[in-house]
């Protein structure tokens, strides 16, 4: 049988320690495994204290890789602050655009209020999402302008303060549906459902 060379990066998380166990069993692989911090246990692994974000460290450690038939990449990277996710903008925005258009959905987002009611005002668009907080000027704001220029268009509002809010308020801004943070793909494909059919032509 060939010799086999693998790598795994990761080697002090979960799945990299699950690995280097896997291998060590294998009598005809070499094993090189790479974290920041020095794993508990290694099995057979050869281990290499690497940062993966540090490029100068990559380059220098590379000879180190030659001859690699495996790969097993576990190393996980993880955004400061990531714990607080559901309260990230930015996570939001990215998971909610993945989830929308993995569901079939033409999706477009924005960063901030102005941005997207520039972009509904240059396109067509069945039901508009917004965050309650937004930076320039508020969901509410945001739904307000986009029955201003269709009153028709469903309007979402993504808050963590649904109970706080005054319904009369939220009506009054053009708001005709909530979505509770924090919320499940169900829900939210459930309450995009019945905002496609609060359209007219639905
Ligand atoms: N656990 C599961 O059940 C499971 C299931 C399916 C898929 N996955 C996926 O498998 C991947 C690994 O999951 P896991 O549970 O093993 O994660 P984990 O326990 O958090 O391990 C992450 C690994 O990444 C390493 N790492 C992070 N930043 C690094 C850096 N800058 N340079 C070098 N190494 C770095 C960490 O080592 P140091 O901090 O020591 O550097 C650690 O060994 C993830 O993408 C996860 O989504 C996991």
């Amino acid at each position: 049988m060939t010799p086999k060379k693998v790598l795994i990066a990761g080697a002090t998380g979960l799945v990299g320690h699950a690995c280097m166990k896997h291998f060590a069993s294998h009598s005809d692989c070499e094993v090189i495994a790479l974290s920041r911090r020095r794993p508990d246990e290694t099995f057979r692994a050869r281990w290499l204290p690497l940062d993966l974000t540090d490029a100068a460290a990559c380059a220098r450690l590379a000879p180190e890789f030659a001859g690699v038939s495996h790969l097993v990449y576990a190393a996980l990277y993880e955004r400061p602050g990531l714990v607080a996710g559901w309260q990230d903008e930015e996570q939001i925005r990215t998971m909610l655009v993945d989830a929308l258009s993995g569901a079939g959905h033409k999706v477009e987002s924005a960063t901030d209020g102005l941005t997207g009611l520039a972009r509904f005002q240059g396109g067509r668009f069945d039901v508009v999402l917004t965050d309650l907080s937004l930076p320039e000027c508020s969901g509410l704001d945001v739904a307000r302008s986009v029955k201003r220029m269709h009153p028709e268009t469903p309007v979402v509002l993504i808050t963590g303060w649904g109970h706080l809010l005054n319904p009369e308020r939220l009506r009054e801004s053009g708001i005709d549906l909530m979505l509770v943070k924090p919320f499940r793909l169900e829900r939210l494909l459930s309450v995009l459902g019945d905002a496609l059919r609060l359209r007219p032509s639905a």
